[in-house]
C-alpha cells in the first residue's frame, strides 16, 4: 500500500549516538525528537517506531533496517544514516516502499586521511611493534626494516574523495603518487595534478612502496568490489621497488575488498611487510564477540572501525545530515541520496510561497509518470515545473513536482488507483508526500 503523507516530517527517531547537534537542529527546524542509546535489535527498533510514529530514523552504521523494519511501520518515510557505509539498510525493501535512504559521504574524509597518514609513517618506522617492546623493557636500537616515506611511491586504489585528499597529504611529505581508478572524472584530477595513473591493479602493485585502499563498495557500473584485491593482486606489492622497498598495505575503506587469510598469508611469506586494517569482512553489531582475524600478527595493526571516529567529524556529520534531512522534509529536495549517490535534484528553496510539492516516489512501470501528470491535469491544477530520475537497479523512480494548488487526499488516492491500472502494478505508486510551501 502506498504510504501517504501531507506536509514535512514531524517526528524522527536518533539512534546510536549521533553528534547531539542534530536533534538541536531537527528541533529546532520544529520536528519532535526522541533518542535512544545503542543500537536496537529488529523488535526494539519496530516498537520505538510504532511508539513514536516517526517517519526518519537517524542512525549510523550498526542497526539493522530490515524489510521487516520497513513492512511494519507504514509511517516511516526516510532514513538517514549518520555515515557514509549502507550497508545496514536493506535497500531493495526501501524503494519497494518508496522510502527514500541518504548518507554523508563527505563529512568524515578528514579523519580518515588523517588516520592513513599517521599509519604510512608508523608502520614504515616500526613503531607500533617498538612501542611493544619497549614496554616489555627491550632496548632494541635499530635502523633494519624502518624507512624514510619521502620519494616512495604511495599507490592509491580508488581515487575519490579520500584518496585524492590522501594523496596530497602524502604529497606534501615527498611521496610519490601513483593511482588506478575506473571513473573518467578521478582519472582527469590525477592528471591535473601530475600523479602517474596505473590501468590495471597488478601493475599499480607493482610500481608502488605502499598501496592504500579507497575504493566505493561499488564501481560506477554497479558491480560489487567484493574480493577485488586478490591474493595475486596483493603478492605483486613493491614487486618492481627492489628489496629495500617498505611493502605496506592499508586498507580503511571496505572490509570485503580482500580476504584476511591472502594478507596473512602475504605477512607470513614476507611479500607483504606490514598493513594497517580499520575494516573487515565480518564486523560485529553491538556487544557481539569478535574474534580478530590478525591477532597473531602483530605486523598488521588492526582498528575497529574508526577511520571516522574524531571529535572533530562526528559534529561535522551531522550538520551536513541535518541539511539534507531538512532539504528532503521542507522542499522534497533529494541529495547523496544512496539510490544514485550522485544524484542531486531539487526544485525551490525558500521563497517560493503559495506553491505546492509533490513528491512522489513510484516503480520504473512504464506509463507510472504518465499516469502522475494525467492526475494532476485532471485535478484542475497546473504542473509549473518538475524533476524526475529513475534508479533502474532498485526499479525505483522519484519525481518532483511544483503545482499551483493541493492535492485532495481523495485526488491522491485516484493517482495511486489510476498508476496501478495504466501499468498492472498495484504497487506502482510507493510513496506520496504533499508540501505546501
Ligand atoms: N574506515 C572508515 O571509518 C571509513 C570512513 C569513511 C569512508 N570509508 C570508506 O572509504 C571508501 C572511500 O570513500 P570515498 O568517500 O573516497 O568514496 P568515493 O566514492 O568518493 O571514491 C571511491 C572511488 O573508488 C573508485 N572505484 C570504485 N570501484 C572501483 C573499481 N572497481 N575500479 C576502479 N575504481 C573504482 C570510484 O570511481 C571512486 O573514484 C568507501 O568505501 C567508504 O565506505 C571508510
Amino acid at each position: 500500500m502506498a504510504r501517504i503523507s501531507m506536509g514535512e516530517i514531524t517526528r524522527a527517531l536518533v539512534v546510536e549516538g549521533p553528534d547531539g547537534s542534530l536533534d538541536e537542529a531537527l528541533e529546532s527546524a520544529g520536528l519532535e525528537v526522541r533518542r535512544v542509546p545503542g543500537a536496537p535489535s529488529e523488535a526494539e527498533l519496530i516498537s520505538l517506531l510504532h511508539e513514536t510514529g516517526a517517519q526518519v530514523i537517524f542512525k549510523r552504521s550498526r542497526t539493522l533496517v530490515t524489510r521487516q523494519v520497513i513492512e511494519s511501520c507504514p509511517a516511516l518515510l526516510a532514513i538517514q544514516l549518520c555515515c557514509i557505509g549502507d550497508d545496514s539498510v536493506d535497500k531493495q525493501a526501501c524503494a519497494d516502499n518508496g522510502i527514500m535512504v541518504f548518507n554523508d559521504p563527505v563529512s568524515n574524509a578528514r579523519s580518515v586521511v588523517e588516520l592513513v597518514i599517521s599509519h604510512v609513517i608508523a608502520l614504515a618506522r616500526r613503531l607500533y611493534e617498538t612501542d611493544v617492546s619497549c614496554r616489555a623493557g627491550v632496548w632494541e636500537k635499530s635502523n633494519e626494516g624502518r624507512y624514510e616515506v619521502k620519494g616512495k611511491v604511495l599507490g592509491v586504489v580508488g581515487l575519490g574523495n579520500i584518496g585524492r585528499q590522501v594523496a596530497r597529504a602524502a604529497e606534501s611529505m615527498g611521496m610519490r603518487i601513483r593511482f588506478f581508478d575506473s571513473r573518467y572524472a578521478a582519472q582527469e584530477v590525477g592528471i591535473e595534478f601530475g600523479w602517474e595513473e596505473s590501468s590495471t591493479l597488478p601493475d599499480l602493485f607493482r610500481k608502488s612502496d605502499f598501496v592504500t585502499a579507497h575504493l566505493s563498495a561499488r564501481d560506477a557500473s554497479g558491480k560489487s568490489n567484493e574480493g577485488i584485491l586478490s591474493r595475486e593482486i596483493l603478492a605483486q606489492l613493491g614487486a618492481d621497488r627492489g628489496p629495500a622497498s617498505p611493502k605496506i598495505f592499508l586498507n580503511l575503506s571496505r572490509g570485503f575488498l580482500h580476504d584476511p587469510a591472502d594478507l596473512i598469508a602475504l605477512i607470513d611469506a614476507g611479500t607483504i611487510r606490514r598493513a594497517a586494517v580499520d575494516v573487515f569482512p565480518v564486523e560485529p553489531r553491538g556487544s557481539e564477540p569478535w574474534v580478530n582475524p590478525y591477532h597473531a600478527h602483530p605486523q598488521v595493526v588492526v582498528s575497529p572501525h574508526i577511520g571516522a571516529s574524531t571529535q572533530e567529524a562526528q559534529p561535522r556529520i551531522a550538520r551536513r545530515v541535518a541539511r539534507t534531512f531538512l532539504g528532503f522534509s521542507r522542499f522534497g529536495s533529494v541529495r547523496d541520496m544512496v539510490f544514485g549517490p550522485k544524484v542531486k535534484l531539487g526544485l525551490v528553496e525558500d521563497g517560493a510561497e503559495g506553491k505546492v510539492l509533490l513528491c512522489v516516489a513510484h516503480s520504473t512501470d512504464r506509463g507510472t509518470k504518465r499516469a502522475i501528470d494525467e492526475v494532476i491535469y485532471q485535478a484542475g491544477a497546473s504542473n509549473l515545473s518538475s524533476v524526475h530520475k529513475d534508479f533502474e537497479d532498485l526499479g525505483v523512480a522519484y519525481d518532483l513536482a511544483a503545482i499551483d494548488r493541493p492535492l485532495s487526499e481523495e485526488e491522491i488516492r485516484t493517482l495511486v488507483d489510476s498508476a496501478a491500472e495504466v501499468t498492472g502494478n498495484a504497487q506502482a505508486i510507493r510513496s506520496v508526500r504533499q508540501i505546501a510551501l
